[in-house]
């Protein structure tokens, strides 16, 4: 239990303003510094290109090239997302159009901890359920006996040798299923799916990005980067195979196109070299389930930034600066502040900041001043902004390596950060001109196509097309 029984400090307001200097300071990235960051994040995508088991591990990913736009017919698509499990039946209908029917399932805190193979015996019930409640006539409806071709999106680090493998490299996003790591994960769901003897096929197993990154050029051509803001952070983007190195070997036409999902949450992991940490990110980092791993995503992602402002909260409580005479105890419990609260503090349009006394009175039970209401508002906005300005050095890195900043391109952005948190889209687009400069404004990022449902059953639909047509599916 935390009481504070301090004299308060005499100037309360000047002391709340001199603190939040010393965050200006800490949470504030220059131009200079993020242009830093890119020369560094560029050269960790060239290496993770050139060799295997590199820090940002550039997988390759068996999608060759960009959809025609018209894959047609029927497709299912399961999501293992960090907070929930989707199962959508997908029916493209070409010319860059579709429908969709979809039921979500919540993922309990426990089932991420559980044994992995039960997990995908979840996922393979949630499916039958689904599958069950949606055999009939009409559209959108499974037809009796039809065997359907599966999308599998599983959105944590796998290492493909094919489309229908992906060996687990390690969780991320809080998960910890052990059986799990280095393991073909792809294998094990097919072993569930047995177990309940559904009637579909699983035909590939793809990341949230690369989804994302296919689905979003389906409709929209000029799309050349995916990007996923949410619970993880990461990228896809089309490649060609000559430049890819590391799979030089595999005999794969070098005139061809492979997407790779960069897995770029990874960047700085271990050595800690490029991003400036703060002593809350250290923290975060050090008292995690995976200490070490996921530096950059651990700076950005819907899932840490709560924790970030909690932690400079309760320093201030213990500094006596906060909440004086208050029963804190609330507070103390980690991941207790969600990210969501930053959004809506940083959103509070009332002067008294309502929605802030809101959430404090509501789930803490502290009562707070206008002074620190306001203070804690400047402080979403230092954490929230310094996550843009870091998503966009790595928007940058790939988009200086690719050379597309002259002719410029369309960045489909998904996941809840990007599209619940007031203002990130405007700070990362800001963030690239501070990069760029002027030619900045030829990157665009904007709201992109379902990659998990729509996106995955468009990547199956290409692969069954390969298959058919005699291509090589992992050469
Ligand atoms: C995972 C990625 C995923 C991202 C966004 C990260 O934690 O490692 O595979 O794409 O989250 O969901």
């Amino acid at each position: 239990m935390r009481r504070t029984f301090r004299m308060p400090p005499k100037n309360v307001l000047r002391t709340m303003a001199d603190h939040l200097r010393k965050y200006e300071t800490l949470f504030t990235l220059t131009p200079q510094r993020m242009r830093m960051i890119v020369e560094a994040f560029t050269e960790s995508l060239d290496v993770g290109l050139a060799k295997p088991d590199q820090i940002v591990p550039m997988i390759p990913t068996f999608v060759f090239g960009w959809p025609s736009g018209q894959e047609t017919g029927d497709y299912l698509a399961l999501d293992l997302g960090g907070t929930n499990l989707r199962v959508c039946l997908v029916t493209l209908q070409g010319n860059g159009k579709f429908e969709l029917t979809q039921t979500k399932y919540r993922l309990a805190e426990e089932q991420k901890q559980d044994d992995g193979q039960k997990l995908f015996d979840f996922c393979a019930e949630c499916l039958k359920t689904f599958v069950e409640s949606n055999v009939g006539e009409g559209p959108g409806m499974l037809k009796e006996g039809q065997v359907l071709p599966l999308g599998f999106t599983f959105s944590y680090p796998c290492t493909q040798e094919r489309i229908d493998h992906g060996e687990l490299i390690r969780w991320t996003k809080g998960f910890g299923a052990p059986n799990t790591e280095g393991r073909d994960v792809a294998a094990m769901f097919k072993e569930s799916l047995a177990k309940h003897n559904l009637p579909v096929q699983l035909t590939a197993l793809i990341n949230d990005t690369t989804g994302t990154l296919i689905a979003s050029h389906y409709v929209n051509p000029r799309t050349k980067i995916a990007v996923i803001f949410g619970t993880g952070c990461n990228a896809a983007y089309m490649e060609h195979v000559k430049d890819i190195p590391k799979i030089a070997n595999l005999g794969v036409p070098p005139d061809a196109d492979m997407a790779i999902n960069c897995e770029w949450g990874a960047f700085d992991s271990f050595e800690h070299e490029h991003l400036p940490r703060t002593k809350y990110d250290i923290i975060v980092d050090e008292a995690s389930n995976k200490p070490g791993e996921q530096a950059f995503e651990k700076l950005i992602s819907g899932r840490y930034l709560g924790e970030i402002l909690r932690l400079v909260l309760c320093e201030l409580i213990d500094e006596g600066v906060l909440f004086l005479g208050q029963n804190t105890y609330k507070l103390e419990k980690p991941y207790c502040f969600d990210t969501a609260f930053l959004s809506l503090m940083e959103s509070d349009p009332t002067d008294e900041l309502l929605m802030i006394i809101g959430i404090f009175t509501h789930f803490f039970a502290i009562e707070t001043t206008l002074a620190e209401r306001q203070f804690f508002r400047a402080l979403a906005k230092l954490i929230g902004r310094r996550a843009a300005r870091l998503s966009s050095c790595g928007i940058a890195a790939i988009v200086k390596k690719m050379g597309y900043l002259e002719e410029g391109c369309a960045v489909g952005a998904d996941g809840s950060l990007y599209n619940k948190y007031p203002g990130f889209a405007d700070r990362v687009h800001e963030g690239l001109q501070d990069i760029f400069g002027d030619k900045g404004r030829n990157i665009v990022t904007y709201h992109a196509e379902d990659g998990s449902g729509v996106g995955s059953a468009i990547i199956a639909a290409m692969t069954k097309i390969r298959k058919d047509a005699g291509l090589c599916l992992h050469v």
